[in-house]
Formats: C-alpha cells, structure tokens, sequence
C-alpha cells in the first residue's frame, strides 16, 4: 500500500465507492469512506431539500470519525464524490472542512449522471485555499467496463506513470 496515497470518499448509491476501489487497485492508496453521523432520508425529494438547503447554507453534515493519522501524512488525496446539485456533496465538504490540506495535491473524483463535475474542482479550491486542486476525474455513473482504463487515462495526462 502506497503511505503517500489517499483516497476518501462519500458515496450515497455506491458508484463513488465503486471508482474508489478501482483508483485503489491502480495506485495501491488506502480507502477512506466518508459517512455523515446521521444518515440522509430515504426519500428522495425530502432528501433533495435537505441536500439544497446544506449547500446553499454553507451547514454542512456532522461525520463519524475517521483515522485523521493517513490525512496527516497522505501527499496525494484522492477525493470523491457524487455531483449532487452540480457541486460536491455536503459530508465530502465536511471532511476537506475538518482536516488541513495545505500543501497537499487533491485529485477530485466525480460520479455523475449527465451534468459531468460540475463546479466540483473550483468549490473544492474553495475549502481548500492552499492545497493544489487538479482538474477532476470525472465519470458517468460507474463508469462502466471502461472505467479501469479511463482513470490510468486521466492520472497520465496528469503525468503519473501508470503501467
Ligand atoms: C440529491 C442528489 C442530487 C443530484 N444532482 C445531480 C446533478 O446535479 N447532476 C448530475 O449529473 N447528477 C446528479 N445526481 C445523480 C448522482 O450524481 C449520480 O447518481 C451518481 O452516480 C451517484 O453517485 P453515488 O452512487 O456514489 O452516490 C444527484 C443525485 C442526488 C441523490
């Protein structure tokens, strides 16, 4: 496992989670799933509104806790999310809000449904002041069988050397 490698997540349906575990077995970094302390509703139009309102008021969810000692050290953090109203969903604000990234490289990754990454990389820019936001990795759903491909794809036009 690659010590300098992060990748956290939150996902609600599993598509995030899923590119998650495919970014893993190509860069070998440690899996770090997001979960807010209380889940979201599980129906879908209370759920949206509560969505809207955490992001247009900024009151973003509290989280169970995580192993803050791979954020310390991670170099790389590899940081996803679904696009949920065009923007990076509250708990993924939550975790960038709670930790310090300053001089570190976040990689962002999107699972989307038709609206691609939205303003994911400038909202995560945003949180993060001092970190470096590279353009996101940005899939469709699961990405499907391609998926493997795609990500060795993006992380080389980044210039990581991929096999
Ligand atoms: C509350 C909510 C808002 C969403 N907003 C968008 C959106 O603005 N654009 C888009 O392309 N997909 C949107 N989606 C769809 C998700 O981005 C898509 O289903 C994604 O694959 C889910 O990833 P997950 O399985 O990791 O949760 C939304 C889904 C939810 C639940």
């Amino acid at each position: 496992m690659c010590k300098e490698i992060l990748i956290a997540g939150y996902s609600n349906s599993g598509n995030t989670n899923h590119i998650a575990r495919v970014i893993q077995s190509i860069t070998g970094g440690k899996i770090l799933e997001i979960f807010p302390a209380q889940p979201y509703p599980r129906d879908e139009q209370i759920m949206l509104k509560q969505v809207e309102s955490e992001i247009k008021s900024k009151k973003y969810p509290a989280l169970l806790p995580v192993c803050s000692c791979y954020i310390k050290y991670c170099k790389y953090l590899f940081a996803g999310t679904p696009n949920w109203c065009g923007t990076i969903a509250p708990p993924l604000a939550s975790f960038l809000k709670n930790y310090s990234f300053t001089q570190k490289t976040i990689i962002p990754f999107v699972s989307h449904d038709g609206g691609n990454a939205g303003t994911v990389r400038e909202d995560i820019q945003k949180i993060c002041p001092h970190a470096e936001v590279t353009e996101p990795i940005c899939v469709y759903k699961d990405g499907g069988d391609t998926l493997d491909e795609q990500i060795k794809d993006f992380l080389k036009h980044i210039g990581w050397e991929i096999k």
